[in-house]
Order: C-alpha cells, then sequence, then structure tokens
C-alpha cells in the first residue's frame, strides 16, 4: 500500500505540465483521500485535470501562492504538500522581479504556511537548472550549483528555503531535481515553449528543426511519466526525509540526437536542421547521476527516450487544433534580440 493512501495531498501548480500528471499519477497509484490543486493559470490550463468533475477525491482553487488567504484556504487539513508552481526560465529573462517573486519568495511563504499547519511531508519540485552547465558527468547532488539564468537562482533559492525549514524546524522537507521532462501537455507555445514540442510542431507542419548553436549541447531528458512515479516515490519515501535528489534518465541525448529522433518519429527523416546562433547562457551539457535516487527508493526509469517522442508525436498529430494552429503560437526566437528568420525563409516567431 502506497504511504501516500488516505492522505490530503495538495498539488501547487497541478493544472501545469508535470502537476497534471502527477495529479493523475497520485489519484491512480496511491489512494489518497483528496488531492487539490492550487493553480493561477498563468501557463497552467483547465483541460489538463481531465478528472476533474469525475473523480470526487480531485479540487480545484484558481489562486495565486501569493496570495496568503489562498494558501490558508489551500492547506486546510493537508497531510502532504508536493510543490511544483513556478515560472519558467524564459520568463526569468524578461521578467526577472516576477519570476523571484515566485519562484523562490512564493515558496518561502508556502513553507512557512506549510509548517504552521502541521504539513507532515513537503516535496519541493527544484530543476536540474540549478547546477549551471555541467562542470562533471554524470552529475551527483554534489555536484556545484552555478546557475545561469535568474530562473536557476531563484529555483536554488526555494530549494536552500525546504532544506533550511527542515534544518531550523525539523520539518519533513524532500528537495527533488528534474532534469528535462517531456511527455504529453507539455508546452510548445510561447515563453514556456520547449524544444521537444516546438521542433515536433514543426515537424508536423512540415518544417525542419532549429537548433540553436551546433546541438552539441546535451540534456537528459525523462518521459513526463517516470518523472511523475519518481516524485511520488520521494514523497512516501521516510529515507528521503532532509535530503536532495537528482531525478533523471541518466542518458545524456544531444539537442541533435533530439532533431533525429522527432524527424524519425514523424515520418520526415527528409527535413534537415537548420542550425542559428547560439543562445547566450545555454547550459552545454547535463546528465545525471541517478545513483542516490535508486538507493533511496529503487526508481528506474522505463521509457526509452526514442518511443516517448515517437509516442509524443502522435499526441500533438491528435490534437484539435491543426499543427500550423499550433504553430503560430510558437516562438522561435533567440533569449535576446529579434525574432528568428529561418533558412527555410519563414519568420518564425
Ligand atoms: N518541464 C521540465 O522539463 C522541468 C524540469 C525540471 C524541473 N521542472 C520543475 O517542475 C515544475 C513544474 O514545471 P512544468 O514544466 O510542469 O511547468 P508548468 O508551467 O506547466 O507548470 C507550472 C504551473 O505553476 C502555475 N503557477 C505559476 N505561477 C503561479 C502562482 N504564482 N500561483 C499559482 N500557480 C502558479 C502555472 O499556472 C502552471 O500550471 C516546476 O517547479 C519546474 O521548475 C520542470
Amino acid at each position: 500500500m502506497s504511504a501516500l493512501a488516505g492522505a490530503r495531498v495538495l498539488v501547487t501548480g497541478g493544472a501545469g505540465f508535470i502537476g497534471s500528471h502527477l495529479v493523475d499519477e497520485l489519484l491512480d497509484h496511491h489512494d489518497p483521500v483528496e488531492v487539490r490543486v492550487i493553480d493561477n493559470l498563468a501557463t497552467g490550463r483547465m483541460e489538463n485535470l481531465e478528472r476533474l468533475g469525475s473523480d470526487g477525491r480531485l479540487r480545484f482553487d484558481q489562486a495565486d501562492l501569493r496570495d496568503a488567504d489562498a494558501l490558508e484556504r489551500a492547506l486546510d487539513g493537508v497531510d502532504v504538500v508536493l510543490h511544483l508552481a513556478c515560472l519558467g526560465v524564459r520568463h526569468s529573462l524578461h521578467d526577472p522581479v516576477e519570476n523571484h517573486e515566485v519562484n523562490a519568495g512564493a515558496t518561502l511563504g508556502l513553507l512557512e504556511a506549510a509548517r504552521r499547519h502541521d504539513v507532515r511531508r513537503f516535496v519541493h519540485v527544484s530543476s536540474s537548472e540549478v547546477f549551471g552547465t555541467a562542470q562533471y558527468a554524470p552529475m551527483d547532488e554534489r555536484h556545484p550549483t552555478w546557475p545561469e539564468t535568474v530562473y536557476g537562482g531563484s529555483k536554488l533559492a526555494g530549494e536552500a528555503y525546504a532544506r533550511a525549514a527542515h534544518r531550523t524546524h525539523g520539518m519533513a522537507t524532500v528537495v527533488a531535481r528534474p532534469f528535462n521532462t517531456f511527455g504529453p501537455r507539455s508546452h510548445f507555445e510561447g515563453d514556456s515553449g520547449e524544444v521537444l514540442p516546438r521542433t515536433i510542431v514543426r515537424a508536423l507542419c512540415g518544417l525542419p528543426p532549429l537548433v540553436y548553436g551546433d546541438g552539441t549541447q546535451t540534456r537528459d531528458f525523462m518521459h513526463v511519466s517516470d518523472t511523475v512515479r519518481g516524485l511520488a516515490a520521494l514523497a512516501s519515501c521516510d529515507a528521503a526525509i532532509g535530503q536532495t535528489v537528482n531525478l533523471g534518465s541518466g542518458r545524456e541525448v544531444t539537442i541533435n540526437d533530439l532533431a533525429e529522433a522527432v524527424v524519425a518519429g514523424a515520418g520526415r527523416p527528409d527535413l534537415q536542421t537548420v542550425h542559428l546562433e547560439a543562445r547566450p547562457g545555454d547550459v552545454r551539457r547535463l546528465i545525471v547521476d541517478g545513483t542516490f535516487m535508486k538507493e533511496l527508493t529503487g526508481f528506474e526509469t522505463e521509457v526509452v527516450f526514442e518511443d516517448g517522442v515517437r509516442d509524443l508525436v502522435a499526441w500533438f498529430a491528435s490534437r484539435p487544433q491543426t499543427p500550423q494552429e499550433m504553430l503560430a503560437r510558437i516562438e522561435d526566437r533567440n533569449w535576446v534580440g529579434s525574432p528568428v528568420a529561418t533558412a527555410a525563409g519563414e519568420a518564425a516567431r
């Protein structure tokens, strides 16, 4: 039986990409008495909460984490908090102060409120962006944290506050650091657009992958079904209390490999990658050492990257919007400067 069975669980950011899959994971496999979501829908979507209305255990409050009254409401009677709400890396480039307020400031406010409410477990979902680029690989939990963006800095502050709550007040906090996560409901659009979904939408429109720099930069991609299994495992694991744990697949994938997997998955191997100017501050290398996670929870990755990409191409192809409608919402621009013109001749926004 899951250690979360019978628990009242609060998922912040639960209408977002990973948060909504975590809600499903909890309802499907952990037998909670209630899963409560607080989300202001800054980047989250109601349609991600497919079970709302049909599963009486799921409750949703559209509210901002910076609203103290909303936090009191959200935490009333809660046993376990899984904290995912945040603003993303590209948001931090044009609005660093708000990015800090939500990712660091609101995390501290939430920790304090959760302590007053005697929450018995608090999982803070951080990010591999706290590391900056890999100084050695694979990256274990002792790897130096030299973030390259305000986003990475604000996520690092959030994790420091979660660790401090454990050390100062004995709160049962856990810090999870997912690396790059991919899967259905991932963002292709606007500020939140991730390279994999954007490349898929382009391929479905018959457009070639756009890669910033030479494409040899690497990431560690984990399928969202694995990520949320890992987060739930950490929430259930007593030995994880007070710990900081990296969560990734342990496989290093170059952005060129990613482009190849997408065109193969879309049945368009004829689409030749277009290389653009490198992004300033772009992390060069990320790859996890998952030893600690495995020791703590026995966790192993299940989804192979290429299989997950093929399924994700099919998922995007089955969306109610056409690929062209999705393409119109993509911002393919470098982190600074104007939108790029692609070698294919179209002005990608
Ligand atoms: N996607 C990844 O590859 C990845 C990798 C590592 C870590 N993470 C972490 O996982 C978590 C979830 O990321 P995601 O990819 O699902 O992003 P997402 O943008 O889909 O989810 C974030 C959610 O937080 C909500 N939110 C933002 N500001 C809020 C506020 N002030 N009050 C209430 N809700 C607010 C958004 O509406 C959204 O639903 C984040 O903490 C992120 O740092 C994500």
